[in-house]
């Protein structure tokens, strides 16, 4: 990911050294000049809270270094579903993470976060933060890739992806109704209608971590009389279990983005952060969060 966005920013990419010694504690060593010079750090930061201290590390050690403006590419921004106070006293951790990432750089580059009870980026990241859409890109696999797709939401937060890519593709969409009792207790319901007939369902949806919210999507479909789902994640979490449930219940393939690494990726959202990399390396400002 660091080559493809070095390239495509004309910069250089250098991995980042890092040490762990015996006590657990971590060393991070930046082999690169960066005096003067904009820097980008590129992290994947699904499963993010061993990596998130090195990241703050590496951070306030290139600032020491000298360089000028630091970006972080997280193609997947964690701690975004935790963003109300859901039993009293639990932490909030939308707010918190944003304060900390907000700390230490000045610019954001992400895919899709889960904006749900705030609608930017920008309502709870104080730098210049930029959400960049895998629309296009899941539009493209779509359309190149399913027969006559018909694109199905499992709940009503899913609509603002759902219609992108419908639009995009030219396809009819819907959304389900999803109800959540637990983390691997979820409802489904379909509303049903008769003229999507020769439809092949994509599901699609922002995370699938437990899977459960796809499983019962997709049973909710095929309970409607629907032929075998196809199922989209933008950012593939995925628990132990969630990939064999899913092709167990009979959903025809999954496909995910490569925000994070999995044997599901099948589209690439790679070069869409790169553009918006490249802008910022120029020294622009980047666009405002444009899936808001
Ligand atoms: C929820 O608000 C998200 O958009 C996803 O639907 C959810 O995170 C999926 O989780 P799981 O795969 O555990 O059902």
């Amino acid at each position: 990911m660091a080559r493809e966005l070095a390239t495509a920013a004309d910069g250089e990419a250098a991995p980042l050294a890092l040490h762990t010694f015996p006590d657990g504690e971590t060393l991070v060593r930046i082999d690169a000049p960066v005096a003067g010079r904009r820097v980008v750090l590129a992290a994947r930061l699904d499963r993010p809270d061993a990596k998130v201290l090195p990241l703050l590390f590496a951070a306030d050690a290139l600032r020491d270094l000298g360089a000028t403006a630091l970006g972080l590419v997280a193609p997947y921004l964690p701690y975004m579903r935790q963003d109300a106070r859901f039993q009293p006293g639990e932490a909030i951790t939308s707010v918190t993470f944003a304060r900390l990432l907000s700390a230490h750089f000045d610019a954001l580059f992400t895919i899709d976060p889960h904006l749900h009870r705030f609608a930017r980026l920008a309502d709870l990241y104080q730098l210049h933060a930029q959400a960049v859409a895998a629309a296009p890109a899941v539009a493209a696999w779509v359309r190149d890739t399913v027969p006559r797709p018909l694109l199905v939401g499992p709940d009503s937060e899913s609509s603002q992806w759902v219609s992108d890519v419908a639009a995009r593709v030219g396809a009819p969409w819907t959304v389900l109704d999803k109800e959540r009792l637990g983390d691997r207790d979820v409802r489904v319901a379909w509303r049903g209608q008769s003229d999507w007939e020769g439809r092949t369902p994509v599901l699609l949806d922002d995370i699938i971590s437990t899977g459960h919210t796809l499983l019962a999507a997709a049973e909710a479909l095929q309970a409607g009389g629907h032929p075998r789902a196809w199922c989209v994640g933008v950012h593939a979490l995925f628990d132990d279990n969630a990939l064999q449930a899913l092709l167990r219940a009979g959903v025809e393939r999954v496909a995910t983005c490569d925000t994070v690494i999995h044997p599901t990726n099948a589209i690439s959202v790679v070069p869409l952060l790169a553009r918006a990399v490249a802008v910022w390396q120029r020294g622009a400002a980047p666009s405002p969060d444009t899936t808001a």
